[in-house]
């Protein structure tokens, strides 16, 4: 027989099974001693007659050991000694005395910035080597806050897999690597839990073009450097200063000039955007130049912006009213205004058309007849609904409705009007509507 013993994770000296024996014969024959094998952490302690006590002698760990077959061995004291012998199976039942631990130390995930909300980053793993839900890792962020936002708008972690996903898109130039804290928890009761750090590198996407500080894009183009007529060749004339919200490549700057008045005078340093004359300035050099200036960083693919420079060849401030002439700005103000109070009329005059429209249409009492002038017969399959062709002439009826062409040849549109009328009115067209168009 095998007798089957379950004891939990118990200190040394624990009596885990009591063990009777018994020999019929008498006197001598009947002294038993009972022995146990040695390599387990048990041994017998006699207790009361015939009764043993099996005494643990060292720490259980279900986790290093969890079943032993343990062999107690009687024998007595007669001449030849008989013995036999009985097999008690142990088994070690959990209890949860281990908590979850990290495959890893810590954790890195790398992600490139603009990346897709709900995108994997990495996975962390715990193992939890205690039976059943003593041993079922459970993963979950920890309560923490970065730049101000709750951990949780960044991340999730799956509970059950230990993946962790973005919550959102990540910004390079808002941040550039952040850390969180995932902890993991066995569904123990007590519960342990051990967490791990888990640091986000974004890494950088050449998502901003250069940007131009000066000359200022698009201030009054009245920056205008001044160049000595007797400057030599080589000489610094100005510079251009951009700088790009990237980093590394995506934010190495380099400066061409694209278009320039007079290409033979001013070069531009590739990284450096000082502009200098190439040669001496001479007499029938042009006073005004004009450079258009790209500045490209060095992405995959790469970003550019472009500014212009205008430089004068004058010793003289007040040779500087000329520069009126480099700069159209006033012209395009004008211009501006012009096609601003265009913009109003047009508006303004559509505002009043409309208003035309809904109160011919709150007027009229009866379903009135249509005029359309040019007599332009509409197949119905092609009317929208509400234009519901009633006399089945397959004539547009509605209570109002415009014609607009452009005349050929002028710059002039004519809106034709065409206004309902009651059943007792003749239909007679109106005269056309003209509107100037600018
Ligand atoms: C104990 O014995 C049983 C059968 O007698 C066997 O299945 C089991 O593997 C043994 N366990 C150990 C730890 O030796
Ligand atoms: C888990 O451990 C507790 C003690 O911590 C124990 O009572 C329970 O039986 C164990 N559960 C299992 C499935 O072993
Ligand atoms: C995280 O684990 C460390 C030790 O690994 C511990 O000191 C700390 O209290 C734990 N933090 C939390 C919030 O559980």
């Amino acid at each position: 027989i095998t007798f089957f013993i379950l004891v939990f994770n118990v200190s040394p000296g624990t009596e885990v099974g009591i063990i009777n024996v018994q020999d019929r014969d008498s006197e001598t024959n009947k002294q038993v001693r009972c022995s146990i094998q040695q390599n387990a952490p048990f041994k017998l302690v006699p207790s009361i007659k015939n009764y043993y006590s099996l005494v643990t002698t060292g720490q259980l760990d279900r986790e290093l050991l969890s079943d032993y077959n343990i062999t107690i061995t009687a024998t007595d004291e007669g001449s030849p000694p008989l013995s036999s012998s009985k097999t008690v199976q142990l088994s070690v039942a959990d209890i949860n005395d281990n908590p979850p631990v990290f495959e890893e130390q810590s954790y890195s995930a790398y992600v490139t910035e603009n990346n897709k909300p709900g995108s994997t980053l990495c996975s962390v793993t715990a193992r939890d080597p205690d039976w059943r839900q003593n041993g079922t890792v459970i993963y979950s962020l920890l309560a923490g806050e970065v730049n101000g936002a709750p951990v949780s708008s960044y991340l999730s972690v799956n509970g059950d897999t230990g993946v962790i996903h973005a919550v959102r898109s990540f910004d390079y130039e808002q941040f550039r690597s952040f850390k969180v804290h995932v902890m993991a928890r066995d569904n123990g009761s007590p519960p342990l839990s051990s967490n791990v750090t888990v640091s986000v590198f974004i890494s950088d996407v050449n998502d901003n073009s250069p940007q131009i500080l000066y000359p200022s894009p698009e201030g009054n183009s009245f920056m205008t450097e001044l160049v000595p007529k007797a400057a030599h060749g080589g000489s610094l004339v100005s510079k251009v200063i951009a700088v790009d919200a990237d980093s590394g490549q995506n934010a190495w700057l380099s400066y061409h000039i694209v278009k320039s008045t007079d290409p033979g005078l001013f070069t531009i340093g590739l990284h450096s955007g000082e502009i200098r004359t190439q040669r001496d300035i001479s007499e029938s050099d042009s006073m005004k130049q004009n450079l258009i200036v790209s500045v490209k960083d060095n992405g995959q693919p790469s970003l550019s912006a472009t500014c212009s420079m205008y430089l004068l060849i004058s010793d003289n401030l007040a040779e500087v009213p000329e520069l009126k002439d480099i700069s159209y700005d006033e012209k395009n103000s004008k211009l501006t205004s012009y096609l601003i109070i265009a913009l109003v009329s047009v508006s303004t005059f559509f505002l009043t058309f409309i208003i035309i429209i809904l109160g011919v249409r709150f007027c009229r009492r009866r379903k009135p007849r249509l005029l359309f002038d040019g007599a332009v017969a509409i197949p119905s399959a092609y009317l929208p609904p509400n234009y519901a062709d009633v006399d089945g002439t397959g004539t547009l009826r509605s209570a109002y409705n415009y014609d607009a062409y452009l005349t050929t040849g002028s710059r002039t549109s004519d809106f034709k009007f065409v206004t309902s009328y009651n059943d007792n009115t003749l239909p007679i067209s109106t005269p056309p509507f003209s509107v100037p168009w600018c």
